[in-house]
């Protein structure tokens, strides 16, 4: 058991500062040695700003540093799996943030990695840490809602493209849009609150349309407009549909970035024969049971917690103790695979089989 671990952030960027930065400088267990980023000033003025680490510009400097114990990876989803790779072969632990990486195939080299080293990678699907999250899994292990059938799973926006023709649309930096970009999050939590399920077979259709013609794409606003390059590349989902049967329920899904509908709906419907459970995403949920005879809406209270906060906070812990936790790869490969299967229906087509 180590009683406090040396970190390094890799990507300084808007999660890192957002999320990862201020919860190990949160945390009596950690101490940031090292922030990284390509752009120097990037990595300059963390140093500056948090009063902690040195800057370096290329991870690969650090790689052999004895001190530093674990990482986490804030850099495009087309770093992930090369920097989580790299770091985990020398020795260190790793979080790396959603999704895992572009393809399958990247995230499932990840997991071997981290199986044949020993070295923990938790993949940064925050919803895990959600209080909201953790109380409807607790009713659904409790058999409050019976058997749960159907989840329905909603993250659709009006007009949301990000950095339209920057990294975000670029297939080959991001892997993906609406799905791999939100979708990722809900299909994780979906998994992680029914108890991490088998897919079995999974049917989807990931549509490019609403941002093809870039200079004609009309919205109010767009986050990461700092990012956008007409000039750029637009080849992801900015919509998706899809249909997974599980080992435990049937997963239905509605994403967009953006859509002909100006009605957002972002949330998860938990369908159980004997009660059910709306959860408002990154809110609280509804809950509707039968009790003696009537029909009962019950809206719980609870602490509000900062997900992304506490999910560092138990990686701290879990580098500590060396033992993996619920973000584990293990259970964040399922979303991969689910993912991989739409895009893979959406080309062939047909219904994917899944094997293993
Ligand atoms: N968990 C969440 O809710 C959540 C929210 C936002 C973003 N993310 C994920 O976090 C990742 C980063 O997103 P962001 O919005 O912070 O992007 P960002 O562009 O704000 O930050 C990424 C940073 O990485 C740096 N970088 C790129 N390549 C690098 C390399 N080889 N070495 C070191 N630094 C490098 C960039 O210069 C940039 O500063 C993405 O994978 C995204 O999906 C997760």
């Amino acid at each position: 058991m180590k009683e406090k671990i040396n970190v390094a952030v890799i990507g300084c960027g808007n999660i890192g500062n957002s999320a990862h930065i201020p919860a190990y400088i949160a945390s009596p267990r950690a101490q940031i040695k090292y922030f990284c980023d390509i752009i120097p000033e990037k990595a300059d003025a963390c140093v500056k700003k948090y009063g902690c680490g040195k800057a370096v510009y290329d991870y690969r400097e650090i790689l052999d540093d004895p001190e530093l114990d674990a990482v986490s990876v804030c850099t495009h989803n087309d770093m992930h799996s090369v920097i989580a790779i790299d770091f985990m072969k020398h020795g260190k632990d790793v979080l790396c943030e959603k999704p895992a990486a572009r393809i399958l195939s990247e995230a499932l080299e990840m997991e071997k990695v981290s199986y044949e080293t020993g070295r923990l990678l938790s993949i940064g699907v925050c919803n895990r840490y959600s209080n909201a999250v953790n109380a409807i899994k607790k009713l659904i292990d409790d058999g409050v809602l019976g058997e749960i059938y159907h989840v329905y799973a909603s993250f659709r926006a009006y007009r949301s493209i990000p950095g339209l023709g920057g990294d975000f649309t670029n297939k080959a930096v991001s892997g993906g849009g609406a799905l791999i970009d939100w979708g990722v999050h809900y299909l994780d939590l979906v998994e992680y609150v029914c108890g991490d399920p088998a897919p079995l077979t999974v049917s989807g259709e990931a549509f490019c349309k609403l941002g093809v013609d870039m200079p004609n794409y009309v919205y109010t606003h767009m986050w990461s407009e700092d990012t956008k390059d007409l000039n750029g590349v637009y080849d992801v989902d900015d919509s998706v549909t899809g249909l997974i049967r599980t080992s435990g329920p049937v997963i239905t899904f509605n994403g967009a970035w953006a859509e002909n509908i100006n009605e957002e709906g972002t949330f998860i419907d938990f369908i159980g024969d004997k009660g059910g459970v709306r959860h408002d995403y990154l809110g609280g949920f509804t809950l509707y049971t039968v009790r003696d005879g009537m029909l009962c809406t019950t809206k719980p209270s609870f602490p509000e917690n900062n997900m992304h906060r506490d999910e560092v906070l138990d990686f701290v812990e879990s580098v500590c103790r060396g033992e993996r936790n619920r973000n584990d790869i293990k259970n964040a490969i399922l979303t991969s695979k689910i993912m991989q299967a739409v895009y893979d229906s959406t080309e062939q087509h047909r219904e994917i089989v899944l094997t293993d």
